[in-house]
């Protein structure tokens, strides 16, 4: 039987009158049919104030990379909460996780830590342009660097806006930013070696950074065609620009080197947020010496009254132990899970002639749904994606999802854990039948 969500349609109704829009986060008020509020979570699953219990793919936004309440992390945080809970000063905890991020990830010669990706990328951001002297970031169309002025330009322009394919704007889709923030941008369309090389060509001199999610999970779930990471590297040190990767979705989901080993690179600098706190408000920035030096030199200012806060230490250094423990053998079992699931939901789709399109490399991936007419083919930019994706429609089908015990991120995106099992998908995938059988029947088209 369908779930319901009366407790937390009244939950977010009493919310309105205390918390802004009843959400502490904009993108929360896109679940339907309401946002859910939760209760407990353990492994794989998650269960609402209803007492619903879902399958969880959404696992806090991919943060949760050891599953809900992982045996061992409350234990190393509990332990460290009755030491003390907050110094804004030293501790050997802090040298131990910056010890360890060291030896696995290739470009970490030194780190610096914070409390959200967003603020790591304002502060790898600013190390770029006094590093350089140099005024502009060169980002990608569709790429997330997090919530503020300069992490959101370029991120999801509506089609009237996004200008040529040779020149895309970088327009910003909040109101109140200061209003030379997007013009210290050039935006680049993803998975475009040559065109990529011209936007270069033409702001020669000025870039400071070139910065980009390795393997884009913002707006659908695209790898990054063959030469792409060697053209930007090879930019890069052709006019010294700093190459940042934003790791903050890929960092040790790909393994213990990030997506920098998967895929063969050493950038500059890398952003470091989600699994590196594994659900705690960690974040780090990791770099090569010579990137850091102004940050080392105090011209550039790095601070946080909960910068590297031994609560966050704790649980970072229980999860990056988790990660080294695993060895060769992760990512390689959260490739087999993702992929076993993604072909699963495209049995389904096919059974029940639904456009649905996995896409992605298991460990995450996204359900792209094809508009009635659109070419087949993976989705290769933000603009491909936004010409053929299906959005009303794939959000009917993740309803129906929700409704049967399956939750999948809003915007498509789905996120293994490594707690989820082989069992766990045969479950998911059970859940999975009655709601795309349901869909089916429900779903017509908007006139
Ligand atoms: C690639 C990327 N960078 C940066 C951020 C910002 O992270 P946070 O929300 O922790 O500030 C996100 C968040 O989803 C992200 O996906």
């Amino acid at each position: 039987m369908a779930y319901t969500f009366d407790k937390s349609r009244a939950f977010f109704e009493r919310a309105q009158n205390s918390i802004a829009a009843g959400i502490n986060s904009g993108i929360r008020k896109m679940e339907a049919p309401v946002p859910l509020y939760f209760t407990h979570g353990k492994g794989s699953r998650l269960w609402d104030v209803d007492g619903n219990e879902f399958i969880d793919f959404a696992t806090g936004q991919g943060a949760l990379l050891y599953g809900h309440a992982p045996d061992g992390m409350a234990e190393a945080i509990a332990v460290q909460a009755k030491k003390g809970t907050h110094w804004a000063a030293q501790s050997e905890l802090e040298i131990e996780v910056a010890e360890r991020l060291q030896s696995m990830i290739p470009g970490a010669e030194l780190v610096r830590f914070n409390n959200s990706a967003t603020e790591v990328v304002m502060s790898a951001l600013r190390l770029a342009r006094c590093h350089t002297g140099r005024p502009l970031i060169l980002k990608f169309e569709g790429h997330y660097h997090g919530w503020s002025d300069e992490g959101l330009v370029g991120f999801a322009p509506p089609p009237d806006k996004w200008g040529t394919e040779d020149e895309p704007t970088h327009i910003h889709p909040s109101q109140g930013v200061i209003p030379e923030v997007p013009g210290t941008f050039v935006v680049a369309r993803w998975n475009d070696p040559e065109h990529l090389r011209q936007r270069v060509d033409a702001h020669r001199g000025q870039i400071a950074a070139i910065i980009f999610e390795p393997v884009l999970c913002n707006t659908g779930c695209m790898e990054p065609v063959p030469g792409l990471m060697s053209t930007i590297r090879e930019l890069c040190d052709r006019d010294g620009i700093l190459m940042i990767a934003d790791e903050t979705i890929t960092g040790f989901r790909f393994g213990g080197g990030c997506a920098q080993h998967y895929l063969g690179f050493t950038p500059d600098l890398t952003i470091l947020g989600k699994a590196v706190g594994g659900g705690v408000p960690f974040a780090a920035l990791a770099g090569k010496k010579s990137a850091f030096q102004k940050i080392i030199s105090g011209e550039v200012i790095h601070a946080g009254t909960l910068n590297a806060n031994p609560l966050c230490l704790a649980a970072a250094k229980w999860c990056l132990d988790e990660i080294i423990a695993r060895g060769d053998s992760h990512p390689a079992g959260l490739i087999a899970t993702g992929q076993k699931l993604m072909a699963g939901l495209s049995e389904l789709a096919q059974k029940h002639s639904i456009p649905l399109r996995p896409q992605g490399p298991g460990l995450v991936f996204h359900c792209g749904m094809l508009k009635p007419g659109a070419a087949e083919g993976p989705f290769t930019s933000y603009r491909d994606y936004v010409h053929r994706h299906d959005a009303p429609r794939w959000a009917h089908l993740r309803r129906c999802l929700l409704e049967e015990g399956v939750r999948a991120i809003e915007r498509g995106l789905w996120f293994q854990s490594l707690a989820h099992t082989a069992a766990d998908i045969d479950e998911a995938l059970r859940r999975a039948a009655i709601a795309f059988e349901r869909h089916a029947q429900e779903w017509t088209a908007p006139a």
